[in-house]
């Protein structure tokens, strides 16, 4: 059945959102959203109670984001249908108990949002998925970033995973641009310093792009294209679904020597060059009522 779809927005996927609703044809709603004098967050969506099908869209990369998303679905619980859109989930590396008495945050997170449907992209581990009480679906957006690579014409491209977590993300993406794909071998020593194991990669000369599903403090990066400038690559690019970018993360990359950041818009940041929003939309295309 075809429903008039509206799309809500928390603060961190105002863009986002804002191209979801323009790709589907149908109403994006006046979101309002504030901080009180105690830090304690404030949210009102207007004129909601009409709507029959609330899509939200809303990433997680801080804290206040989360509870921004949890108002947010509090706010739409006069609607038939509620599905949750979190382009980026956050706290999904915490995926298991690591140490003996830690918390499994995504586990945690996830039992907290109520909704008919969860759809995020690119989860760090699809594992994730089975801890939403609702059905949850991790959408690809691979090709999509895998189209941008290939307009950047490049000479001789390799892509390169940085860890072994990120091997069906790099090597969908090289088998699609029909272009050639190694894997580094990772081990984290702290939260910003990784050693990267050498592989002696078949890079020189060539042009390469260090694809990962997340970039945030930086040092995944700087590490591996240390090495593969070690190893003769011509230009190095880095490449990600998700650009967190902690600190000074885009500084500590573009110094190690790479020539640019390639990014979706699952957070909005300034290299989010390559957009989600189609990919989103096509969800439920269909389903909606072009207003
Ligand atoms: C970890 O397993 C992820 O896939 C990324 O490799 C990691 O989050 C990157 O972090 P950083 O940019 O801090 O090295």
């Amino acid at each position: 059945m075809k429903t008039s779809i509206s799309i809500v927005s928390g603060p961190s996927s105002q863009v986002l959102a804002g191209r979801v609703a323009r790709t589907l044809g149908c109403h994006l709603a006046d979101t309002e959203f504030s901080t009180f004098p105690d830090g304690e967050r404030y949210l009102r969506v207007h004129n909601i109670d009409s709507c029959d099908h609330v899509v939200i869209v809303q990433s997680t990369p801080t804290d206040s984001d989360y509870i921004s998303l949890l108002q947010l679905i509090d706010a739409c619980d006069t609607s038939d249908r509620i599905d949750v859109v979190i382009p980026y989930f956050g706290y999904a590396r915490q995926d298991k108990r690591f140490k003996d008495g830690e918390s499994v945050s995504a586990r945690a997170l996830a039992h907290a949002i109520t909704a008919d449907h969860v759809f995020t992209v690119n989860i760090h581990n699809p594992g994730v998925l089975s801890y939403f009480d609702a059905p949850a679906t991790s959408v690809n957006a691979a090709p999509a970033v895998g189209e941008y690579i290939a307009s950047m014409k490049l000479n001789d491209p390799m892509i390169i995973a940085p860890d072994e977590g990120a091997i069906d993300l790099a090597r969908s993406t090289s088998e699609n641009l029909g272009v050639g794909f190694d894997y580094m071998e990772k081990t984290r020593i702290s939260g910003e310093e990784v050693s990267i194991k050498t592989k002696e990669p078949d890079v020189s000369g060539r042009d390469v792009v260090i694809l990962d599903d997340i970039i945030s403090t930086g040092g995944t990066i700087v590490e591996t294209t240390r090495l593969l400038k070690e190893n003769g690559a011509k230009r190095v690019f880095a490449a990600c679904i998700h650009p967190v970018l902690v600190r000074n993360a885009v500084l500590r990359i573009f110094a190690a020597g790479v020539e640019g950041i390639i990014a979706t818009d699952t957070l909005d940041r300034s290299v989010s060059v390559v957009t989600v929003a189609q990919l989103i939309a096509n969800i439920f295309e269909g389903e909606t009522i072009k207003q």
